[in-house]
């Protein structure tokens, strides 16, 4: 599934978060690749240990928590905290995977990686080139979005992210392990628990209908979750 999720930060929210990152000291991205992205990647990064990369990713991940569409979509068991990258003058990722398994730096936790996602920081406007290059068994899909909008993909998929020829694409990006480790399984509860909210809104949370749909949604949620 490759689903755009609009609006993930308020328009205060965004430009708070511009303004600080800003501000930053930014680092080459390389000194956070593996052994195989070192060479791929050219961008900016703000460091994992940076504060300000810190309490920009606590907001990021309070605004995902807020998120109807991020949590029916991803159904999140851990989230990655969130990274800070910066493409400018002519700087690129050539086509590469995601690692399968993330350490959460500082902590004994790991992660699997079931959904890479991109949150676009800067106006599609301001900067040339930067789009995200998604191979899909229906071709490649390219995704350039508003600011305060956030991409969901498959981690399991090859991208790239073409070189920005003017100005800067700054975003956020980090992962997710859902409770659904089956993508297939993943995309039917979202297509039922998107198809239950359209239902309640028209008959109500106490139709009948809704109830049993409801049942079924989380019957199956039990089923398959892994927690
Ligand atoms: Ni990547």
């Amino acid at each position: 599934m490759l689903l755009p999720i609009p609006n993930i930060l308020s328009p205060d929210e965004l430009s708070h978060m511009r303004e600080a990152l800003d501000a930053a000291e930014w680092v080459d991205g390389r000194e956070t690749a593996g052994a195989q992205s070192r060479e791929m990647k050219h961008n900016l990064q703000l460091p994992e240990s940076s504060p300000i990369a810190r309490e920009m990713g606590e907001r990021i991940l309070d605004a995902l928590a807020r998120n109807n569409l991020f949590v029916s979509a991803a159904l999140p068991l851990r989230i990655f905290p969130p990274l800070f990258n910066k493409y400018e003058g002519g700087g690129s990722f050539d086509i590469h995977v995601d690692n399968s398994i993330r350490g959460v730096p500082g902590t004994p936790i790991r992660l699997r990686t079931d959904l890479s996602a991109t949150l676009f920081l800067s106006d599609p406007d301001s900067y040339d080139g930067g789009e995200l290059q998604i191979e899909t068994p229906f071709g490649t899909q390219e995704v350039k979005l508003p600011a305060g909008d956030m991409v969901l993909y498959p981690s399991s998929s090859l991208h790239r992210v073409t070189p920005v020829t003017k100005g800067a694409r700054v975003a956020s990006f980090f992962w997710i392990q859902s409770m659904i480790r089956s993508p297939e399984d993943r995309a039917m509860l979202f297509d039922l628990d998107q198809t239950i909210q359209v239902l309640a809104q028209e008959n109500g949370l106490n139709d009948a209908k809704v109830l049993n749909l409801s049942a079924v949604y989380h019957n199956l949620v039990r089923r398959l979750a892994e927690t």
